[in-house]
Order: structure tokens, then C-alpha cells, then sequence
């Protein structure tokens, strides 16, 4: 696979979301699963590898650690603090909590499930809006002069919040959702990261499933899924967007590739500070994914695909309510 920079790091231009072996679609898969999953994208030659501390409340970075442990100094390994799973009265929850003090904490129990002396790119995953993100980086600045982590990126950020954390730091990437059916980014953060030297690494990059050809109904989406919280996953939305998918598979089929490959390799020509991390549990998706990388797009094709798939073309909003006062919508 061609290498891409991720900040100060060289890593294959695709790298694996880990999220997914422990978190958010529904029932996760089981240990031995996951192990067999992250074994493959090391024999497959992957490189770099994104966890946070509040995939599982702590079960994926536990599951990373132990089975990336014996490959650790050949890997980049990205991990996030600022939410976090915190233990109540009534069970664990999700919180959002970027105080220095949380950072450093959330910092040494991800050191500590990882099995590691250092994260190579430590993000904050949301911005709090409670604490000026000044405050965050800077004691996330502080873990890297400890040497415990050894470089810096934020999540779901918009440029004027990139701009002042770059301030107090340099910011090495930034992790946002972005895919033909999500562009806020090409708004201002994808400029932005390309002026400051940062890696624009993009999440969900194949819609979650969407754009794989793979879900065809919700209603058989398992309780627990998050999909089930989003608008563009409502039956009503998704009835819609299905529309999309005809026109979209022979568009794969023209660039002689799979329908997720197609997604990725949009990406990857959209600009070469991009890095998009799909996640998948099965080694057959992973295998089809990382091929994507050598998947080769002509400018009419893309201008067709970007007409087709758009914000404009797309029913629904990415994130529930609550979800999107939880991103940094403020200036893009
Ligand atoms: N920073 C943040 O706030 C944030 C938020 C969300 C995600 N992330 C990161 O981004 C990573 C990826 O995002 P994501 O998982 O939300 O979305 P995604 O990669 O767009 O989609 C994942 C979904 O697509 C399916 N899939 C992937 N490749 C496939 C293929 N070739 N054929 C059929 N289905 C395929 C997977 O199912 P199968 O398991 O069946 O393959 C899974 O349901 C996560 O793992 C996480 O590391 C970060």
C-alpha cells in the first residue's frame, strides 16, 4: 500500500478504525473475533491503528494493547481522551470532560489498557465546550514533553478551533467524519489542515455501511446500534438515500472496483493530507477495504459520483440533536 504522513509518522494511506470490535453497531464481535481481525490488518501490512479510550469504556484499547503488544515500536497507534466512559450509581456513562486533570487521567488508563510507554497521536476526541480548548491541549502539551505521547489531534473541530489549539501546540491531525455523504469538512477544516501541516484523517469514510452496499433494511438493525439514533438511518431518510445506490454501483462498477472501494478511493484523490480509517469486523470487508488504495479514479468519474452523492442529494442529518450539540458546528 502507498504511505501517507500522518504528522510526524509514515503510514499506509489506509488505516483501520478499531472501534467497531468493541462499540457502536449493535452487539460487538467476540474477542477472538477481534483478535483474528487485528491479526489480519497486521499481516496485511496495516500501520496505523485508531482507538479511544471510550470504545467499549476501555475493552478496545484493552483488546489493541494485548494484540498489537508484541508488533508495538513498527506501529502508529492513535488513541483519545476528553469522553470517556464514567462509572455512576446506575451503570457506566459516556462523559464529555476536558479538564487538564481528566486528560491526564484518561491519558494514563489508556497507557495503562494499551500496554504501552507511549500513544503516538493522542486526540481530543470532543472538544468541551465548557473548557477553552486552550486548557485541553495544553495539558495534552504537557503529555508529550513527558514523552507519553508524541503527537496531537482533536475530533470533530472547526477551523477556529483548530487555529487556537494550534496555538498552544502543533496539531498533527485532525479526525472528523467525512465521506460523499458527509462534507462539512471541504467547508473550511480540510483548507485549514492542509495550511497548518495537519493530516485530515476521515471517520465513518464508507457512511457506516452505507456506501458498502450492506444495509438494505434498518428495521434489522440490532436495538443498541447507534444507527438507530441518526436521522439519515430513520426508515423515512433511508428509504430515500437508497435511491442513491443503483446509480452509485454502477459508478463502482465503470471504475471496475466494489462499491466500499469506490467510497475510499474517493477519498484518497480528494487530496493526499487525507487518511481514511474504515472499520469493519470481518477480514473479507478489511481485505476488500485496504484495496481501495489502488483503485485508480478519472476526473469525469469523480465529478459524476460527487454530483450524485452529496449533502443536497442526502436525507437526513448525520447526528441526532444531542449528538450535534456535542460537535463543534460553531465556525467551520
Ligand atoms: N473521532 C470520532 O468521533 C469517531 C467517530 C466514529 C468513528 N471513528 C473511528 O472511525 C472508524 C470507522 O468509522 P465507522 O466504523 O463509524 O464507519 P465506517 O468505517 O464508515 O463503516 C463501518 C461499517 O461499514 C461496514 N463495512 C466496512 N467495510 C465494508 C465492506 N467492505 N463491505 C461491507 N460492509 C463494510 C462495517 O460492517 P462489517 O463489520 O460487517 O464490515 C461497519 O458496519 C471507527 O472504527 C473509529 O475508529 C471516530
Amino acid at each position: 500500500m502507498q504511505n501517507r504522513q500522518l504528522g510526524p509518522f509514515q503510514v499506509g494511506a489506509i488505516g483501520l478504525g478499531c472501534m467497531n470490535l468493541s462499540h457502536a453497531y449493535g452487539a460487538p464481535p467476540s474477542a477472538e473475533q477481534g483478535e483474528r481481525l487485528l491479526l489480519a490488518a497486521l499481516d496485511a501490512g496495516v500501520t496505523h491503528f485508531d482507538t479511544a479510550a471510550l470504545y467499549g469504556f476501555g475493552a478496545n484499547e484493552t483488546l489493541v494493547g494485548r494484540v498489537l503488544k508484541p508488533q508495538r515500536r513498527n506501529l502508529i497507534l492513535g488513541s483519545k481522551g476528553g469522553m470517556a466512559g464514567v462509572q455512576f450509581e446506575e451503570g457506566i456513562k459516556r462523559v464529555i470532560d476536558g479538564r487538564p486533570e481528566a486528560i491526564r487521567r484518561n491519558c494514563e488508563d489508556s497507557l495503562r489498557r494499551l500496554q504501552t510507554d507511549w500513544i503516538d497521536l493522542y486526540y481530543l476526541h470532543r472538544w468541551d465546550k465548557q473548557v477553552p480548548v486552550e486548557d485541553s491541549v495544553g495539558a495534552m502539551s504537557d503529555l508529550v514533553r513527558a514523552g507519553k505521547v508524541r503527537s496531537l489531534g482533536l475530533s470533530e473541530v472547526s477551523a477556529a478551533t483548530l487555529r487556537k489549539a494550534q496555538a498552544v501546540h502543533p496539531i498533527s491531525a485532525v479526525q472528523t467524519e467525512y465521506s460523499l455523504w458527509t462534507r462539512n469538512p471541504e467547508i473550511a477544516v480540510l483548507d485549514a489542515c492542509r495550511e497548518l501541516g495537519a493530516t485530515f484523517v476521515a471517520f465513518s469514510p464508507v457512511a457506516r455501511g452505507f456506501l458498502c452496499d450492506a444495509l438494505h433494511d434498518v428495521a434489522t438493525l440490532d436495538g443498541k446500534d447507534l444507527r438507530r439514533t441518526m436521522p439519515r438511518f430513520s426508515p423515512e431518510n433511508y428509504a430515500a438515500n437508497l435511491k442513491l445506490l443503483p446509480p452509485y454501483k454502477a459508478l463502482a462498477q465503470e471504475a471496475g472496483c466494489t462499491p466500499s472501494q469506490l467510497a475510499l478511493a474517493w477519498l484518497l484523490h480528494k487530496a493526499p493530507h487525507i487518511i481514511p480509517i474504515p472499520g469493519t469486523t470481518r477480514v473479507d470487508h478489511l481485505t476488500e477495504d485496504l484495496a481501495a488504495a489502488d483503485v485508480k479514479l478519472d476526473a469525469g468519474l469523480l465529478q459524476r459520483l460527487e454530483s450524485l452523492i452529496n449533502e443536497k442529494t442526502v436525507a437526513g442529518n448525520r447526528y441526532s440533536e444531542q449528538s450535534s450539540r456535542e460537535v463543534d458546528t460553531e465556525v467551520f
